[in-house]
């Protein structure tokens, strides 16, 4: 097949085609599958339809990187071609590097609905070779589980055998099934991660794209409930991605948490996966677009875009997030300030501070003032707004001012929350605006806040800082902005 017929075209002078984040070449794309390390570069694959910016029959597109930046789109790696994926085609999975190969497991679902495990292995990480049958058939489905709600496979390797997590639901109660393998090829079921009461998160639907992760004695689970009730600060969206500390019980299957929480308060953030890199680390990306919403890139040509790579830790429990050390080191630090007051009812902008593809690091001191913080991409009216609310301890982001606006049937598109304690009477920010979206490291990554922000034009620039019902301050700001 001459992939180059199935590219739809895209617009060359894209204002909305992010920078420094991984996106779709051309055509939709939505989770990410199958993120590795292999043969000297990391592997993204993602859900792809190339014919149409909108969800249609899914391939594994791939993409490759050395830094997790700057990303080199290959050819599609897997195409819906076999009975039991020529229906909707190749769902979501993951990837395992094992004996010099690359095996990926994804869901292929076949014209009659069905969803079942298959596999395909590759030697040099572009081509690979579908099995004939797949691994996790209908017949081994849990109990209680319906055979088209049965999905995202995540391999892995512990105490000796390959294990494998999938989403789905018993009855109407999310619920992971856990399989075993000792050669890939047959598998058996364990068990389920949670009691017949499901997940004990308050959903409807399944569990999907769970992951999971070891760090030192403690296990990090991680899945994207369906359709979650809002509750308080927690499910702003449809959708929600969410982790769960505790300990994985290989013998049951059973998963006790201790902790879970939502990862992100923004509006685009789904499907979350994370890799254990040779180095150590563990590093996320997710589909950083939300269900349900409309797309302004689609008129360009092309609809998916990739958070920044985040190295995962688990402190006590709780998840931190840090943008990956090769984030960081993408930028140049421009210019930095310390203690600038911002008066109440004035808009600050200190000098030379401005721009729609950069980082800014602030500290920002709310003293006495009810509320303070930053409006972002401002020209004229349009603007989004990041501010803290002290008595509420919360961190608000509003969108409802950009240029270009995004729809959707959630209850707000345009606000999102995100609680935030002050620590020594200050609250961190560090903020990634690329064109498109900001993403939000709060306090260090104890909590993140992701929002796409699409302006009128590249004109929307300016930064402004605010306070109001008294004085606040900016303890420091740092400037960067992408290097080269
Ligand atoms: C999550 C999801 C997965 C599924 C894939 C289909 O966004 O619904 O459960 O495998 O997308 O594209």
């Amino acid at each position: 097949m001459d992939e180059r017929k199935m590219m739809i075209p895209v617009r060359k002078d894209d204002p909305f085609r992010p920078v420094y984040h991984a996106s779709v070449p051309s055509g939709w794309g939505n989770d990410p599958n199958g993120l590795c390390f292999f043969r000297g570069a990391f592997h993204m694959f993602y859900q792809y339809n190339p014919y149409d910016t909108v969800w249609g029959p899914m391939h594994w597109g791939h993409m490759a990187s050395t830094d997790l930046i700057h990303w080199e789109d290959l050819p599609v790696a897997l195409f819906p071609d076999m009975p039991f994926d020529r229906g909707a085609g190749c769902f979501s999975g993951s990837a395992l590097v094992f004996d010099g190969r690359l095996y990926v497991i994804y869901t292929g679902v076949g014209e009659d609905g069905s969803q079942q495990q298959c596999m395909a292995c590759s030697s040099d990480g572009i081509t690979f070779v579908k099995y004939d049958e797949p691994v996790i058939g209908s017949d081994m489905l849990p109990e209680g589980a319906p055979r088209d709600d049965f999905r995202d496979p995540k391999l892995f390797f512990r105490d000796g055998a390959f294990r494998c997590l999938v989403g789905t639901r018993i009855g109407e109660k999310g619920n992971i099934a856990l399989y075993r393998s000792e050669d890939l090829k047959s598998f058996s079921l364990t068990g389920m991660l949670f009691p017949e009461d499901g997940c004990g998160i308050p959903m409807e639907g399944i569990c999907e794209c769970p992951d999971i992760h070891a760090f030192s004695g403690e296990d990090l689970l991680i899945f994207s409930p369906q359709r979650t009730y809002s509750s308080g600060d927690r499910f702003q969206n449809p959708q929600s991605t969410v982790y769960m500390s505790g300990k994985l019980d290989l013998c049951t299957g059973r998963f006790c948490a201790s902790r879970w929480d939502e990862i992100d308060s923004g509006s685009d953030f789904y499907a979350a996966q994370a890799a254990d890199l040779p180095d150590g680390r563990c590093v996320m990306f997710a589909w950083k677009e939300m269900w349900g919403r409309t797309m302004p890139t689609s008129a360009r040509g092309w609809a998916g875009s990739y958070i920044l790579p985040r190295e995962l830790t688990v402190e006590g429990g709780r998840l931190i997030q840090s943008p990956a050390g090769e984030a960081a080191e993408s930028f140049e630090r421009m210019a930095d300030f310390s203690d600038i007051p911002i008066p109440e009812g004035v808009s600050v902008s200190p000098e030379g501070v401005r721009g729609n593809v950069m980082r800014l690091r602030v500290s920002l001191a709310p003293g006495e003032c009810s509320a303070c913080g930053i409006r972002l991409l401002v020209s004229g009216k349009d603007h989004v707004a990041v501010y803290y609310d002290v008595r509420k301890k919360i961190l608000f982001s509003e969108r409802g001012s950009m240029g270009t606006l995004i729809e959707g049937n959630d209850e707000d598109t345009c606000v999102r929350r995100s609680p935030a304690g002050l620590k020594n009477g200050v609250l961190e920010l560090d903020i990634f605006l690329d064109r498109g979206s900001m993403e939000i490291f709060i306090n260090g990554g104890e909590r993140t806040l992701t929002m796409n922000v699409y302006p009128r034009d590249s004109s929307s620039d300016g930064i402004e800082f605010f306070s109001v019902g008294g004085d606040a301050s900016i303890r420091s700001l740092e400037m960067y902005l992408p290097r080269g």
